[in-house]
């Protein structure tokens, strides 16, 4: 990863964000943590820093256009550069039937796991084509490339996710910018498995029947396939998404 200086990733205050930093900041890049929330935020800088690593956090909301430019900003300004981004800040949202979902829910899943894509990617896009250089990874899903019964926002959110890269990777490959996609299993993080998770145990009891593997999957699994991503190892690699998923879609 030594072609790879500095990093955003957002969402990193927990769970797949969170891992990435980690591993980002242990192989020498200067990584913004950049999430909604500040003390979990703070806390993952404060753990790369006591390792020898250099973070920042910038506190942002994806729902917010003002706040993803700030981060690009707030990125240079520190760092002086910026040569990877994971947009990763995503929501389970609530489980029911597509009927009974209601406006005010399939709007804000989709402005956060979609749209705020989307917004952090403009500014990032912009500062890429003119440097000639960047990479950018997506945290889409299994959910993108499927149906998801119970879920049809958080899966309508994903397939977007999946459709934004592709075309971005189009748009941008001459300008030696590369977009590809995370999709990752199920993961053990707080959005599965916390306190405030809207997964069931049966769905994971499900999950864990379809997982060929027959485990859940560690969020430092996802990391590495995103480090490898934003780093020159995968240089010809791009308008791909990638399944870190325990063989759940094979
Ligand atoms: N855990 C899984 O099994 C799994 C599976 C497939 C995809 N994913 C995706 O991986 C990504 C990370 O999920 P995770 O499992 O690490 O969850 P997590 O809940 O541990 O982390 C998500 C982070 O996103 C942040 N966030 C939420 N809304 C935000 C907003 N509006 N602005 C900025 N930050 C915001 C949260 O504060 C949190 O720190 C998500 O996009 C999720 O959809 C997770």
């Amino acid at each position: 990863m030594q072609d790879l200086q500095v990093a955003i990733v957002t969402g990193g205050a927990s769970g797949i964000g969170r891992a990435t930093a980690l591993l980002m900041a242990r192989s020498g890049v200067r990584v913004v943590v950049a999430d909604m929330t500040e003390a979990t935020g703070a806390a993952v800088v404060a753990e790369i820093e006591q390792a020898g690593g250099m973070a920042m956090f910038q506190p942002l909301d994806v729902r917010n256009e003002q706040s993803c430019e700030a981060l690009v900003q707030a990125t240079l300004s520190r760092f002086g550069a910026l040569d990877a981004a994971f947009n990763n800040a995503g929501v389970s949202g609530s489980v029911g039937l597509t009927e009974e979902l209601g406006m005010a829910q399939w709007q804000s899943v989709i402005d956060v796991n979609l749209t705020g894509v989307f917004r952090c990617m403009v500014p990032q896009l912009r500062h890429m084509k003119a440097q000639g250089k960047g990479a950018i990874v997506n945290t889409a899903s299994i959910a993108g490339q499927m149906g998801t019964p119970g879920s049809s926002a958080y899966s309508a959110s994903k397939h977007g996710v999946i459709g934004l890269t592709r075309t971005a990777a189009l748009e941008y490959a001459k300008h030696g910018v590369r977009i590809n996609a995370l999709c990752p299993g199920y993961v053990t993080t707080p959005m599965t498995g916390g306190p405030t998770s809207e997964f069931s145990s049966r769905t994971l009891e499900k999950a864990l029947a379809m997982t060929p593997m027959r485990r859940l999957g560690q969020p430092e699994e996802q990391a590495e396939m995103v480090a490898w991503l934003c780093s020159d190892s995968a240089s010809f690699v791009t308008g791909a998404h990638f399944n870190v998923d325990g063989g759940f879609l094979a």
